[in-house]
C-alpha cells in the first residue's frame, strides 16, 4: 500500500494501479473514453487528464501509475480547460446528429459534451466524411462518428481473437477498419456495440426501435 493525495485528501491505494484507477476507489470520477478496465491501456482519447504536483503538464491519468506520496488534482481550472480543449478537438470532425443517432441518451459522447462541450464552434472547414464498414448483421457502423478510441480494436484483438480489425492511416485520414475488407466475425461480436463510447457501433436488428 502506498499513501497519496488526491485533491488534498489522503488515501492509502494499492501500489499497482493508475492514477485513474486510485481516482476510481477514492470515489473520484474521471472522464474517459478510451479507458476500460477489461482491456489493456491505450491512453489515445486524452479525456482523462488531471494534474499532478511537479509535473509541467497535465498528465493522461489512466496511463500514469500512482507513486508514492504522489499529488493528483482532478478539479483545478488547467484540468477543465483541457477536458474542454480535448472535447473539442474530438467533436472537430463529429457529426454532432444525436438526434438520429441509436446511442443518444446512452452516450459517453454525449454526456461529457453536455459537461465539458462549448455552446458554439470556433471550426468552419467541411468534416470529414468516412465510409461505413460492414460489420456483419449484428453491428450497424457509422464510421463518421468514431473517435478512435481503439476499444473495438483492443476487444477484437485481446478478447474475441480477431486480428483483422485496426487502425487505418494518420492525422485527420485516421479510420477504424479492416484493410482488406471483412466482416468482425467473432460469436461475441455484438460486445462492441456496448464498448463503442459512441454512436459509431450500434445494434442493426434494434436500429431506430426505441430511444432511451
Ligand atoms: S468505432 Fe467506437 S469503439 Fe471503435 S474506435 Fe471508434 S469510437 Fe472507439
Ligand atoms: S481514458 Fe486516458 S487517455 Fe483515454
Amino acid at each position: 500500500m502506498i499513501k497519496l493525495k488526491i485533491n488534498t485528501f489522503e488515501f492509502f491505494m494499492k501500489s499497482d494501479i493508475s492514477v485513474l484507477e486510485a481516482c476510481k476507489y477514492a470515489g473520484i470520477h474521471v472522464p474517459r473514453f478510451c479507458y476500460h478496465e477489461k482491456l489493456s491501456i491505450a491512453g489515445n482519447c486524452r479525456m482523462c487528464l488531471v494534474e499532478i504536483e511537479k509535473s509541467p503538464k497535465p498528465v493522461a491519468s489512466c496511463a500514469a501509475p500512482v507513486t508514492p506520496n504522489m499529488s493528483v488534482f482532478t478539479n483545478t481550472p488547467l484540468v477543465k480547460k483541457s477536458r474542454e480543449n480535448v472535447l473539442e478537438t474530438l467533436l472537430l470532425n463529429h457529426p454532432l446528429d444525436c438526434p438520429i443517432c441509436d446511442q443518444g441518451g446512452e452516450c459517453d459522447l454525449q454526456d461529457q459534451a453536455k459537461v465539458f462541450g462549448g455552446d458554439f464552434s470556433r471550426f468552419y472547414i467541411n468534416k470529414r466524411g468516412v465510409e461505413d464498414k460492414n460489420c456483419g448483421f449484428l453491428i450497424k457502423t457509422i464510421m463518421n462518428r468514431c473517435i478512435h478510441c481503439t476499444r473495438c480494436v483492443r476487444f477484437g484483438t485481446e478478447i474475441a481473437g480477431i486480428e483483422t480489425l485496426g487502425t487505418l492511416n494518420r492525422g485527420k485520414d485516421t479510420e477504424i477498419g479492416t484493410y482488406i475488407s471483412q466482416i468482425f466475425k467473432s460469436e461475441i461480436s455484438g460486445n462492441v456495440i456496448d464498448l463503442c463510447p459512441v454512436g459509431a457501433l450500434t445494434s442493426k436488428p434494434y436500429a431506430f426501435k426505441a430511444r432511451p
